[in-house]
């Protein structure tokens, strides 16, 4: 994901990301007419349109309950608001949601997705990054996130790393936090209540977070690392299309603990051994790879699991505790 860049310096590479922002917004919404400050033009650079945004709830395993929680409360509101208008003020889609959980257990996709299926702009924006690189700028920036909400709606406001603002880097920055924080919670509860703009914050801390925001985000979802059933499903999706000759099953059993994005890095690693271990045989035999027609790998198996690549410390301990028989 790009990061914005601050209004006060016009970054080339910023400018160049933000005019294609712009490019493309209008491109999805012809009609649509921008005047943007300087700071909008900023998150701009972070907007990205729903067609754009590349995963849907189907590249998702594990997760179906938490997608048809989000379908009900947040997508259908989003979508329909007149469905949710008729009992006054109260029914209306929540203007905060949370996605709490270890890293790599899919928050950052569910956003994506959730942005991509209700056809809204996604802005993402990482806590972190406003926080720490922008200080001095960082209330424009606020002001320019939510401004620009309301110019580009429906719109999903993704904060990443929403416990970033409750992190003081020292006690002078005290005032400035705080202020910041006020600023916030006043744009946030200032969005309309028929705008369609919905906050959706994701912390791996949420005992960070303090009581103003979480009330705030009465939506909450906890996405844990699988279980047993979601690491099957998570592993359908990853090899799905790919040739295996193994059972998921075999997998599942030894990858407790592994969050779907081990998973995934798991399966690349696999890849990476199989085609490895096939230019080697092939270089070996003096078979010139770049003049041979129709390659063809073999299947995955479940050897091309253990064999030692590059993958990362957690996943070889994981694994050295692992026996499996070699296929040949
Ligand atoms: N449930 C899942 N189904 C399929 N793939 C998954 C799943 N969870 C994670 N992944 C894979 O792991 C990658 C990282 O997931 P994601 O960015 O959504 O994690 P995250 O919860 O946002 O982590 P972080 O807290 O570090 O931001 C995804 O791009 C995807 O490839
Ligand atoms: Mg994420």
């Amino acid at each position: 994901m790009n990061e914005p860049t601050p209004g006060g310096s016009k970054s080339k590479a910023a400018k160049k990301r933000a005019q294609a922002s712009l490019t493309r917004l209008q491109k999805s919404n012809p009609g649509l007419k921008l005047d943007l400050n300087e700071y909008e033009k900023t998150i701009l650079a972070s907007v990205i349109p729903p067609d754009e945004i590349g995963v849907t709830f189907e590249d998702i395993g594990g997760l179906d309950s938490i997608i048809d929680d989000l379908q009900e409360s947040v997508i259908l509101p989003l979508t329909v608001p007149e469905l949710f208008n008729q009992y006054g003020p109260l029914l209306q889609a929540p203007k905060g949601v949370l996605l709490y959980g270890p890293p790599g257990c899919g928050k950052t996709m569910i956003a994506k997705a959730l942005a991509a299926k209700s056809q809204a702009n996604f802005i993402s924006i990482r806590m972190s990054t406003i926080m720490d690189k922008w200080y001095g700028e960082s209330n424009k920036l606020v002001d320019a996130i939510f401004s620009l909400a309301g110019k580009i709606q429906p719109c999903i406001v993704f904060i990443d790393e929403i416990d970033s603002f409750f992190r003081e880097r020292s006690s002078s920055d005290h005032e400035l936090t705080a202020m910041l924080k006020a600023e916030f919670m006043t744009l946030w509860d200032g969005l309309s209540s028929n705008g369609r703009i919905l906050v959706l914050g994701a912390t791996n801390r949420p005992d960070d977070i303090d009581g103003a925001f979480m009330r705030r985000m009465p939506k909450r979802f906890a996405v844990t690392l699988p279980n047993a059933e979601q690491r099957a499903k998570i592993l359908e999706k990853v090899l799905d299309g790919l040739d295996y000759d193994f059972e998921i099953s075999e997998l599942v059993d030894i990858t407790e603990g592994l969050s779907g994005s081990d998973l995934k890095e798991l399966c690349r690693n696999a890849a990476v051994n199989s085609t490895r271990e096939f230019i080697r045989k092939n270089v070996r035999a003096g078979n010139d790879l770049e003049t041979m027609e129709n390659i063809k790998l073999k299947p995955l198996n479940i050897q091309d699991f253990f064999d030692n690549s590059t993958p990362s410390d957690k996943l070889l301990k994981k694994l050295a505790t692992v026996k499996v028989d070699p296929v040949d």
